[in-house]
């Protein structure tokens, strides 16, 4: 059966969200408790306001074994100390399901861990770039701009979302601002 919209028509460049009533996901500071490495400074920011950090509007037709959804995400500029605001992060639930991230505006980089050998890659996620996750991999994408950071993630319908396994262990690299670049650091030798 053909979707009842065009995704062109639907998507509302000024918002980065899709028009009309889809359920959309919203995650403020106070979710993402023990992401930041730098509790201090995520306490302090979080004693004071309570920023929202990004937003998923979701789209799944159906839960079909070749179907896909989408999602298309809006994360806002901004840190805590010299991390930039991130999103929670995740595995998928059936682990082999592997998942293309499209940048459509902002600048931002996407942290890939492979869960077996831990071994962690940065890649940038901006306007005209994708980046490829495979399966068994943990995702975490963080805005390193001034503006939203803009994109869509198009995955297995079944893949499905498992924070907790990666929240146990957090990741093991963090995302820092030095000299005004990104770079990626052990969490360890951290801050
Ligand atoms: C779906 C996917 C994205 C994320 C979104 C928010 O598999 O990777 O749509 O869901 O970037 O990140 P999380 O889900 O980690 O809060
Ligand atoms: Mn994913």
């Amino acid at each position: 059966m053909l979707p009842e919209f065009s995704l062109t028509e639907w998507y509302d460049i000024s918002t980065g969200r899709l028009r009309g009533n889809r359920p959309v996901v919203e995650r403020r500071l106070v979710d993402l408790q023990g992401c930041f490495a730098d509790e201090g400074e995520y306490a302090a920011l979080l004693s004071r306001e309570n920023p929202l950090l990004y937003t998923v509007t979701a789209v799944d037709h159906s839960e079909g074994v070749g179907d896909l959804h989408y999602g298309l995400g809006v994360l806002h500029p901004g840190k805590v100390g010299s991390e930039y605001f991130m999103t929670k992060g995740h595995l998928h639930s059936w682990r082999e399901a592997a998942e293309v991230y499209i940048g459509l505006s902002g600048r931002g980089v996407m942290l890939l861990e492979d869960e077996a050998a831990g071994e962690s890659r940065l890649e940038p996620l901006e306007a005209n770039s994708i980046v490829y996750v495979p399966g068994r991999t943990a995702h975490r994408t963080m805005n390193v701009g001034d503006k939203p950071l803009v994109y869509l993630g198009v995955y297995p319908a079944r893949a499905g979302h498992d924070y907790g396994a990666i929240a146990k262990s957090n990741f093991r690299m963090i995302v820092v601002e030095q000299d005004g670049r990104p770079v990626m650091m052990a969490r360890d030798n951290s801050l």
